[in-house]
């Protein structure tokens, strides 16, 4: 069987590496004969993962993949709805495959993820080529709804489920590096922060059996992966209690005899003390001091916490309807830094939000001030339809001035990663290579425990080794060193 796939993989919608844009990845030989898929990949490290069971569905029913789609039989786009420019990213692409459709008139375009979800039919309304849309909880009935499209009807399942979590699929890696894999432990989102399109397009939470999440991590490392990290929307409300029942429909009892997510952690972490763990998102409502505590407990989980503030100011964040103020995240940040010393800490933020004055900006930019995260990720804010916040707020932050709060805060985030990443100069980082740096062959690159990137002359070292870098020098977000033994 070969994989291809090209990505255009983020944490959520932002590229991470821009070089990893159309990519095309091979993994066994060729099957003659066999249909061929084209599957490009948008969004979050999520939907990156559900794009592996995919791959996992299709090369189960002989399916093998191109990364020219000219020469596809069938083209899936599984895309993401956060902001309305992911959307459009998606619809400018659908535009390149109205070329196949001329070559091969039989080709099938599909439209798979989020934005199938949120827009269901209308989407094969407003975009002609499109001959299937599948929303997230969908991806087994694939092979039906390909025939179903192949006999000349249109095809769409958007069906979100309570229980699915595509544990017994054993995703396909694509495009991985070999060193670091991904486990999604849980799907769907039942927070409704109010700027948030995900608790509509993934449906209701639920967690997914320990068990084959371990069996997961076990598989990855003795395939030769050194790092796993284990995602969902909110890590921290993970909870498998059996049954999958939520929370509020368990008793007392149950809950106690439930794994919650820092056992999951634990569990993930003894799969063997070479194994880096990683998690995101955790939520700063919800994220309690046991899981700090395990991160502190197990060398190798690693000393780094994705904690998404979006704002300073507790009128935005009461607004915005995520269930903390800024107090409150300041106290799970010196929890944080008295529980794990040395973490690295990054974080999403949203600026122009409904209503935000001066004021409410302002405290954003002090709070970034106070806590000097290594890395953030942030984003001028876009009404998404059926919101809370499209229903009861206006989006009256003129889009010039959400602009200019955005390039401030990317400045001062700028000036605080070099900050941050100078503090790492000088000291001996252990490092988990993952492969070539970005400029030379010559040179090796890994990443320290708080995720910060180390680049080394290579010498010896491979792939999926730990070693230990003496750093001398640094660049804004890149730190320089040698091996040392
Ligand atoms: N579950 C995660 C975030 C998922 S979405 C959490 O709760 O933090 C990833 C990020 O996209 C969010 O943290 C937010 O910063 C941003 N985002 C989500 N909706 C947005 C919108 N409508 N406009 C701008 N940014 C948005
Ligand atoms: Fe969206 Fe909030 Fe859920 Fe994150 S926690 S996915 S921001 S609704
Ligand atoms: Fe992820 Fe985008 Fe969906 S961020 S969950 S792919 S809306």
């Amino acid at each position: 069987m070969r994989i291809f796939a090209t990505l255009q993989m983020n944490q959520n919608e932002k590229i991470i590496d821009e070089s990893m844009q159309g990519q095309a990845f091979t993994l066994e030989s060729e099957k003659p004969g066999s249909k061929k898929l084209f599957l490009e990949s948008y969004g979050c490290q999520m939907n990156f993962s559900d794009s592996e069971i995919v791959a996992s569905i299709l090369s189960d029913n002989g399916f093998t993949t191109t990364e020219n789609f000219l020469e596809a039989d069938v083209i899936f786009l599984n895309t993401c709805a956060i902001r309305e420019n992911a959307e459009l990213r998606v619809r400018n692409r659908l535009n390149d495959f109205k070329r196949v459709k001329k070559k091969n008139p039989k080709a099938l375009v599909g439209v798979l993820g989020c934005m199938a979800e949120r827009l269901k039919s209308q989407l094969m309304e407003e975009e002609r080529l499109v001959d299937l849309v599948v929303g997230p909880d969908a991806y087994r009935d694939l092979p039906n709804l390909i025939e179903e499209a192949e006999d000349g009807h249109k095809a769409i399942n958007v069906i979100l489920s309570k229980e699915e979590t595509y544990a017994d699929v054993t995703p396909v890696r694509l495009g991985s590096n070999g060193v670091n894999g991904y486990i999604s432990i849980m799907r769907g989102c039942d927070n409704m922060c109010s700027f948030c399109v995900v608790p509509f397009t993934r449906g209701r939470e639920r967690s997914r059996d320990p068990k084959s999440i371990v069996a997961e991590a076990k598989d990855l490392f003795e395939k030769g992966y050194r790092e796993v990290t284990l995602l969902g929307q909110n890590v921290d409300s993970y909870l498998w209690s059996g049954g999958g029942l939520k929370k509020e429909n368990l008793t007392t009892e149950q809950i106690a005899a439930s794994t919650s997510f820092s056992q999951l952690l634990e569990l993930v972490a003894l799969v063997n003390p070479l194994l880096r763990v990683r998690f995101s998102t955790s939520h700063p409502k919800d994220m309690t001091d046991d899981v700090l505590e395990m991160v502190a407990k197990h060398p190798n989980i690693c000393n780094y916490i994705h904690l998404p503030v979006q704002s300073g100011s507790s009128r935005i964040l009461e607004m915005m309807n995520r269930g903390y103020t800024r107090e409150w995240y300041l106290d799970r940040m010196a929890a944080i830094n008295r529980i794990i010393p040395n973490c690295g800490i990054s974080t999403d933020l949203i600026t122009g939000f409904c209503s935000e004055t001066d004021e409410d900006h302002e405290e954003t930019v002090s709070l970034m001030k106070t806590i000097q995260f290594d890395y953030a990720y942030m984003f001028s804010y876009s009404e998404r339809p059926k919101t809370l916040a499209e229903r009861k707020f206006e989006d009256d932050v003129p889009e010039a001035v959400k602009s200019k709060r955005l390039a401030q805060i990317v400045e001062l985030q700028r000036i605080n990663s070099g900050i941050k990443t100078a503090l790492g100069v000088g000291k001996i980082h252990e490092v988990l290579i993952e492969g070539f740096s970005k400029k030379s062959e010559e040179m090796l690159m890994g990443r320290n425990p708080q995720n910060t990137v180390v680049v080394f002359p290579k010498e010896q070292y491979k792939k999926g080794d730990y070693v230990n870098v003496m750093v001398d020098r640094c660049t804004t977000s890149t730190l320089i060193g040698k091996v040392v033994k």
